[in-house]
């Protein structure tokens, strides 16, 4: 895992928004995969305004988002596709049709889930796949308890995920009980992986992530086991590393190197 660790959140969104912007420079047909939540949002007006002020182009990019609540309609506010649509895809040129969450309303999930992974396959796999971590440790929305080794599945979410999220409705009893979500393998077969984390609230459960056991009781420290996994946190998300100090002289280090790497 490559930690970097930054001042503040806007630091941190700086720092994921030059990672996805070389990405989709570098490769013009780029398969993103995106998560929803607060964390990435300062991420997408960052790849928001490299669109309007210097014309980065979306046009042959494919997304995949993570998850979606089961039984929320796309147009409904808090669904995962009306946000997706608020903080990215309407302020960009991305073909509408290129981006895919997962269908909430599908008759048949079982079915749905198959097909997801069968999409993302068909277009060639995720190149940098975006993340946040929740309070549980979840990626995506694999709770606790997650097989590491599970394909998008459908999951009923957490009592501190549904507390979590009641931020967002009216009350706690609007929130969906059950989501479809990528699972942990379907993450780790991204090609990058990208964690974003950022405040105090988050600091325990990153320790768990980073210097964790590996363990299905926190579903992002599977995150230990890819090749390519880049974790960005602001100063209060790091504050409880036990190898912090180490993670700062890395971060310094790599710069020397960072031509040859
Ligand atoms: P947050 O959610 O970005 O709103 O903190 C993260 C998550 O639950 O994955």
């Amino acid at each position: 895992m490559e930690i970097i660790i930054t001042k503040d959140s806007e630091e941190m969104s700086d720092k994921a928004a030059e990672i996805v912007i070389a990405q989709i420079k570098a490769k013009p047909d780029t398969v993103l995969g995106l998560a929803t939540g607060s964390t990435p949002e300062g991420l997408y007006a960052r790849m928001v305004r490299a669109h309007k002020e210097d014309g980065l182009d979306f046009s042959s990019v494919v997304t995949f988002n993570l998850d979606e609540y089961v039984d929320l309609a796309p147009d409904h506010e808090q669904s995962y596709r009306s946000f997706m649509n608020r903080h990215l895809f309407d302020h960009i040129n991305v073909n509408k049709e290129n981006t895919h969450v997962p269908d909430g309303l599908a008759t048949d999930l079982g079915e749905f889930c198959r097909r997801y992974e069968q999409m993302i396959c068909e277009a060639g796999g995720i190149d940098i796949q975006v993340l946040g971590i929740g309070r549980d440790g979840h990626l995506g929305f694999n709770e606790p308890g997650s097989s590491l080794a599970s394909l998008t599945q459908v999951v009923t979410l957490a009592p501190e995920t549904i507390e979590d999220n009641s931020r967002f409705f009216q009350s706690e009893e609007e929130v969906p009980r059950f989501a479809v979500t990528m699972g942990i393998q379907s993450i780790l077969n991204a090609r990058k992986c990208l964690m974003l984390a950022s405040g105090r609230g988050k600091a325990e459960v990153v320790k768990g992530c980073v210097e964790g056991p590996i363990t299905a009781m926190v579903t992002a420290s599977a995150l230990q086991m890819h090749t390519d996994a880049v974790v960005i946190l602001d100063e209060e998300a790091a504050s409880m590393l036990d190898r912090i100090d180490y993670y700062r002289w890395a971060q310094e280090a790599r710069q020397q190197v960072a031509d040859r790497l």
